[in-house]
């Protein structure tokens, strides 16, 4: 049995939920009046422009609407309610790759945002409803630009600067963006890297939607400029007006898309609301982050990844919180590189991936020690399983066995988190999720919705509809429906199915135990199979492919790729002779097709893929040979059995 860490009380000064006793308090809350504890919450915590007719409507689930009629505007609930209050306060900490530091007070955000708000509007014609794609590095521009769009009712798409001139195309395209937002580059470990080519290369075709490219400066490099398109940033805004309305919308209005992979080739726009995804970024960042008034929060993530949007944006800033924006990477110029900003700038929550809590123990497990981490209160951990020698290390020499961790359960769809630990009150299992939330209802069942037993793997799902979840995949209703409503029922209903699966003990704590589906996690970014198989069949050589997890020490799963080639013609052979040279070109297409994130670790040459007489690839054969574990699966019903022995041979090899 695990042990169980229990709260420091003393570093908690009134957090909202006490101790257990509070937090069972609150479920039963909810489970007495599930709709109007969340209209009690809704109606503290949103400054409503206009009451909400009905809570919630189920009358089309599973496209469940979240305070209907109301009317609100995000912009206006992250930063011009708090003008009042907190207008001289840091909204913003922005620090760079170079150390280079910048601070934007709520007053002056609000300055920036109306200014890029009616720059939008003005000079690029955009208007409520339309898409805008943004492809930044992280920079407070992209916290501009998000909030402007919110500001307007404009939708935004951003996209991580990480993907690929054709992965941003297909987004652009999906989206039918009018504006795409960028900048000319940024920099990384000490030195500038470009993001205006890809975007020149990805509007190249197809993207006729796109009316206007606007284009920040960060690292002055040369771009090309093209006439009627391509306009400075810089140039344009200072002439606007820091005045600009906030537009009202209403609750359902899309705040934004995040694409994400799941099990088929081409990526799901989620869409999320404005009312119930504020209202749950506000509620768990006061909840699980226990943010005060003079704490400094700091998220490493990506603005590409939800967890930008929530933690680094969102959640704070309606929170009226203080947030750190950090463009670089935790290893430069030393593995000391975050621990130097805790110390500098009194970081009280830091939040980030077990990926990183694994490079940083790895490289540089003794700088924790170097440097003053007093401030600290809350670790967050978040998007991939952790292991308990990350736990621990991270527990013991970045905490001092004093702090919380919160190993935070959610997704992009459902918005923000879902089951957590909740720092002052919940006594922790070392990489266990624990609970969750009040008013969160997540089960372990199994596809009928019988519960699981204690220590049973089971479907993890969510069997309430709640504010903060996806609405729909753009575009694609009925994907949405059989994406997350076709696996999974209870009481006869069709529940929404994470495609994780989990297990919950005898004292009820819930276990993450990885996703069911072929998605897999590759340094906490997830990553469909079917997206890398499809870029890899691109390669001429390509006959088939087949694409699985396999244990990876820093970055949790890497990407291991069986291929068959096609037969080539004999005069043709020794263009394909050479395996170095066709692993190179193999990865050079999946960093075409999708970015560098997706490259390989492991491309194996075989003869054939294990496969069902119906043609099904069994992709557990070919994970349990790829962590060279002994083929425990039936192999008698194979098309071909000896393929597998045939594999083996070559992975021993
Ligand atoms: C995984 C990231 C274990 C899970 C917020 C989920 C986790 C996927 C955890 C979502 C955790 C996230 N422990 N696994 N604490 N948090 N995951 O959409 O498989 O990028 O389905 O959202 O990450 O990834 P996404």
């Amino acid at each position: 049995m695990s042990k169980i860490y229990h709260p420091q009380k003393k570093m908690f000064k009134e957090p909202l939920i006490k101790n257990m006793c509070e937090y069972t308090e609150l479920v039963e809350k909810f489970e007495e009046d599930y709709e109007g504890t969340w209209a009690c919450f809704a109606d503290e915590k949103i400054d409503w422009f206009k009451p909400y007719d009905k809570i919630l409507d189920e009358s089309d689930a599973p496209f469940y609407k979240w305070f209907d009629g109301g009317e609100l505007n995000v912009a206006h609930q992250c930063i011009d309610r708090h003008l009042e209050t907190k207008k001289n306060k840091a909204a913003i900490i922005f620090e760079g790759d170079n150390g280079d530091q910048r601070i934007l007070t709520y007053r002056e955000l609000y300055y920036e945002v109306n200014k890029t708000a009616n720059m939008f509007k003005n000079k690029f014609g955009v208007k409520k409803g339309d898409r805008v794609v943004i492809y930044m590095p992280m920079i407070p521009e992209a916290a501009v630009a998000m909030l402007a769009c919110a500001r307007i009712g404009a939708i935004h798409s951003i996209v991580f600067g990480g993907f690929s001139a054709d992965a941003l195309r297909d987004r652009i395209i999906d989206a039918e963006a009018k504006l795409v937002v960028t900048a000319d580059g940024a920099y990384r470990k000490g030195k500038p890297y470009m993001l205006k080519p890809v975007v020149d290369k990805a509007l190249e075709e197809g993207c006729e939607c796109v009316e206007k490219v606007c284009i920040v400066e960060r690292n002055g490099e040369d771009i090309e400029w093209v006439a009627g398109r391509d306009y400075s940033f810089e140039e344009l805004v200072k002439n606007e007006s820091s005045k600009c309305d906030a537009e009202p919308v209403d609750s359902e209005h899309p705040l934004f898309l995040l694409y994400t992979s799941g099990s088929t080739g081409k990526p799901k726009g989620v869409q999320h609301s404005s009312a119930g995804y504020i209202l749950w970024a506000q509620m768990t960042m006061e909840w699980t982050f226990d943010i005060k008034d003079n704490d400094t929060f700091w998220c490493t993530a990506d603005i590409g990844w939800i967890t930008g949007h929530t933690y680094i944006i969102y959640g704070p800033l309606a929170a009226g919180a203080t947030t750190v924006m950090f463009e670089g990477v935790p290893t430069f110029p030393d593995a000391g590189r975050c621990w130097k900003m805790v110390e500098e700038y009194r970081i009280n929550q830091f939040y980030t991936a077990p990926t990183a809590i694994r490079l940083l123990h790895k490289t540089g497990a003794d700088e924790p020690a170097k440097y003053d981490l007093s401030s600290l209160r809350i670790l967050g951990t978040v998007g991939e399983p952790i292991d308990p020698e990350a736990w621990s290390w991270y527990y013991n020499e970045v905490g001092s066995g004093q702090c919380s961790i919160v190993d935070t359960w959610w997704q992009t769809e459902t918005g923000g988190h879902m089951i957590t630990p909740l720092p002052a009150a919940t006594p922790i299992k070392p990489a266990c999720a624990t609970f969750p939330l009040p008013g969160i209802k997540a089960e372990v069942i199994e596809a009928d919705g019988t519960p699981t037993e204690a220590g049973e793997k089971g479907y993890l799902c969510i069997t309430k509809p709640w504010p903060s979840m996806i609405r729909t995949i753009w575009g694609d209703k009925e994907r949405f429906k059989k994406s997350y409503f076709g696996d999974c029922k209870k009481d006869g209903k069709p529940v929404y199915f994470s495609g994780d699966g989990a297990m919950k003990d005898e004292e009820g704590y819930i276990t993450i135990t990885g996703r069911t589906d072929d998605v897999i996690n590759v340094s906490g970014h997830r990553m469909g199979t079917a997206e890398v198989e499809a870029a890899v069949k691109n390669h001429d050589h390509v006959a088939e492919v087949a694409v699985v997890g396999k244990p990876h020490d820093i970055k949790g799963e890497g990407i291991f790729a069986y291929v068959v080639l096609k037969s080539v013609p004999v005069e043709e052979k020794d263009v394909v002779a050479d395996e170095m040279e066709l692993i190179k070109e193999i990865n050079g297409v999946i960093k075409n097709e999708i970015g560098a994130i997706a490259l390989c670790d492991d491309i194996a040459f075989v003869p054939g893929l294990p496969k069902t007489r119906s043609g099904k690839i069994m992709r557990r054969i070919l994970r349990s040979l790829a962590k060279g574990e002994e083929v425990k699966q039936d192999t008698s019903t194979l098309e071909d059995p000896s393929i597998v022995g045939k594999i083996k041979e070559i992975l021993d090899a």
